[in-house]
């Protein structure tokens, strides 16, 4: 049997009973968009989090483009980010008229705060961290230096749901958060899903215009908007979803622990959970010398891994006309060629566990023998 880096065939089997009479509840009232188990998945949000305003949006793309274009950011502005990040954390930026201006990252997969000051322009208005596979950035240093140079933080936290710094949630620190709910989140709908938290009522007011196409009432159009509801159906399935969260990511950090213990490898680096951190841990990426020779022995023992990503953001073709070249980030090129993530999903068995630490060690071993 092949042993997958996430298995949602396995968790629809452990939810299927309840999961299908709640979707059932939903569809048998008849009417699906923007109704009551939006507004109530909503709320839940907001208590979890903390947060005074949550809007349910149809992907963590568009939570982040609703961010950035209720914040005002538009064109000849700079928004400083990650190079170590899915694609949309820059295209987000671009499709609002903005340029991406990126920030070399720590040993930690993050952007280094510490780095950020000698970034900003006189276009700067808004620094973008990520909380990359749901370790969270150094938050309170990235929050000073927003403040003292007056710019908007939009946190990324599209891989923060069940994450913190200092007890205080993913998405709590910005001035507007932007999360996904795409299947492989921790927290994850049947498809395509993501939302915006944010405190400030001004953004909130404009961004629930702007998912339903600037809408007021249903003949008063006030703003030129867009459609990007979260479904009901969807909204039913994360809240069903959320009251697991909490047992899911502790699963998952059970986890981790075994194959911390197994792995006492000095040809993988594991990256350690900081003090007053806690890791939602959405992926299990390790650091791992020759790690293309690996992944292809793991492939061939049944077992899958995954590289998130091999190139990072400022080395893509199609964000060439940002003039960025190899060599501008040193430290992410340079860990990006050994990033490869485990299975770590919360129905994986220690059995199951113990075999892939077993196969890495043996690849080690052969691999130091040849
Ligand atoms: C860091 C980051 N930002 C943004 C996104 C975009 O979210 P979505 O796929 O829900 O549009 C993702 C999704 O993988 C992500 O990992």
């Amino acid at each position: 049997m092949k042993i997958e880096v996430i298995d949602l065939k396995k968790r629809f089997q452990e939810e299927k009973r309840e999961l299908l009479y709640s979707i059932k509840r939903v569809i048998s009232k008849g009417n699906l968009v923007l109704t009551q188990e939006v507004e109530s998945f909503e709320k839940k949000i907001c208590k979890y989090v903390g947060s005074k305003y949550c809007l349910g949006l149809n992907s963590g793309t568009d939570a982040l483009m609703m961010s950035l274009w209720a914040s005002g950011i538009s064109k000849g502005d700079e928004v400083i980010t990650t190079p170590i990040s899915f694609i949309a954390s820059a295209s987000s930026i671009i499709h609002v008229g903005a340029k991406p201006v990126f920030v070399d990252v720590k040993e930690d997969l993050n952007i280094d705060p510490d780095k950020i000051e000698s970034a900003i322009t006189k276009k700067t208005k808004a620094i973008m961290p990520v909380h990359w596979t749901g370790r969270m950035c150094e938050m309170e240093k990235i929050k000073k230096i927003a403040n003292k140079y007056k710019l908007i933080l939009i946190e990324d936290a599209a891989q923060g749901m069940g994450s913190y710094y200092k007890k205080k949630h993913a998405g709590t620190f910005g001035d507007i958060s932007a999360f996904s709910t795409h299947p492989l989140k921790n927290l994850n709908a049947l498809g395509d899903g993501g939302f915006i938290i944010t405190n400030n009522k001004r953004y909130y007011e404009k961004i629930k215009l702007y998912r339903n196409h600037g809408l007021k009432s249903r003949d008063n159009v006030e703003v030129v908007g867009v459609n990007s509801r979260l479904d009901s159906l969807q909204a039913e399935v994360l809240s069903f979803r959320l009251k697991r969260l909490k047992k899911i990511i502790s699963r998952r950090n059970s986890n981790i622990n075994l194959y911390k213990k197994l792995l006492n490898l000095k040809q993988i680096k594991i990256i350690e959970t900081k003090k007053n951190f806690t890791d939602s841990h959405v992926m299990f990426i390790t650091l791992c010398n020759k790690r293309d020779r690996l992944q292809k022995f793991l492939a061939r023992k049944s077992i899958q891994s995954l590289v998130y990503y091999k190139t990072p953001l400022h080395l893509h073709k199609a964000l060439k006309f940002l003039k960025y070249k190899k060599g501008d980030f040193p430290v992410a090129e340079r860990l990006t060629k050994n990033v490869l993530s485990f299975p770590h999903h919360q129905h994986l068995t220690q059995k199951e566990i113990i075999k892939v630490a077993e196969n890495i060690k043996n690849f080690y071993k052969n691999e130091n023998t040849i």
